[in-house]
């Protein structure tokens, strides 16, 4: 059986909604309403996509569209979803990475399809970005064919994808979050202590942006125990200890240090069963 969708609307004009609606436009998907609960947003995102996409109530989206993407916090999606008009052989699609589709089961007990399209990609902006969809990957669950539709949408704007069923969407969600949110506390920790050292904490971040940035590429391309540098990869055991020598006043820093560095002593560095044993007990991890 194959999905027949002539109209996509968008329950949530913010900024998830403002990319994947252009984004499944440009590769020529019917994206035909917009709502959101500020008819302002509704209207603003409306306009942007042109095309005589409409701006109209939650309600009219979800009475007159054959899919609807409910790009809204996840904490707004049970409780709008319940409020919605489905019927039979409509298709309704979260897009969080925390919450299985139990969230959309009044859909379901009607009779809608539902599913869950999760980009791995952050959208910062409420300005359409379609190009953040090229090169991502997005964890789908859903029914057949709704995941069939799903998966060739999200091949159609340029991102690749992986199913979700089974897999514990906190623990996945939270190493999403590792790899994004976390990359951003990290720069706040080397902040302080760039200001800690003695150099204007305003230039943190660009200075030290262009190491992040080359520090990612490097994951990017190969193992991570090959794109790690630095005195863990190197066995230099005085330098790690200086480094929390001098963390010593900086306790929660000390803490995060010790703990990302023994993260690091998970993978295969290659040291003797001396220098690890030694870094381990500096880092209070168990040896390699
Ligand atoms: N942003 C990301 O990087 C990202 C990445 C992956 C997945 N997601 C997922 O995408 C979903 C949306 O996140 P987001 O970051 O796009 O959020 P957002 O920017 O805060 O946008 C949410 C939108 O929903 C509207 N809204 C809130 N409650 C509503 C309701 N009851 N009825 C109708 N509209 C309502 C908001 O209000 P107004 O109308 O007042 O503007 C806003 O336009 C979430 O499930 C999130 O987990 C986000």
């Amino acid at each position: 059986m194959t999905l027949r969708v002539q109209s996509i609307g968008f329950i949530g004009a913010g900024r998830l909604a403002a990319s994947l609606s252009a984004a499944l436009q440009e590769a020529g998907y019917p994206v035909t309403a917009v709502a959101s609960r500020n008819t302002q947003s509704a209207a603003t995102l409306s306009s942007a996509l042109g095309g005589g996409v409409k701006d109209g109530t939650a309600a009219s989206v979800a009475g007159t569209c054959d899919l609807v993407f409910l790009t809204v916090a996840d904490a707004e999606i049970s409780a709008l979803s319940a409020g919605l008009p489905w019927r039979a052989e409509q298709a309704v699609i979260h897009c969080s990475g925390a919450l299985d589709l139990a969230v959309l089961d009044t859909a379901s007990n009607r009779g809608a399809l539902a599913g869950c399209l999760h980009p791995l990609q952050s959208f910062p902006s409420r300005s359409p970005e379609p190009a953040r969809f090229k090169g991502i990957f997005c964890g789908i669950e859903a029914p057949a064919p709704l995941a069939a539709y799903l998966e060739d949408a999200a091949r159609a704007t340029g991102a690749r994808s992986f199913r979700l069923e089974g897999v514990d969407r906190s623990l996945y969600h939270a190493a999403a979050v590792f790899a994004s949110n976390e990359v951003v506390a990290l720069m706040a920790a080397a902040s302080r202590l760039w200001g800690a050292a003695g150099l204007p904490e305003t230039t943190a971040r660009e200075a030290l942006s262009p190491l992040l940035l080359a520090s990612a590429a490097n994951v990017a391309r190969q193992p991570l125990a090959r794109a790690l540098t630095g005195p863990v990869a190197r066995g230099d055991v005085a330098t790690v200890r200086r480094h929390l020598a001098a963390l010593e006043d900086e306790p929660e820093l000390a803490r995060l240090y010790r703990a990302l560095s023994a993260e690091l002593l998970r993978l295969e560095l290659g040291h003797s069963p001396e220098i690890a044993r030694q870094l381990a007990a500096l880092l209070h991890a168990e040896p390699e």
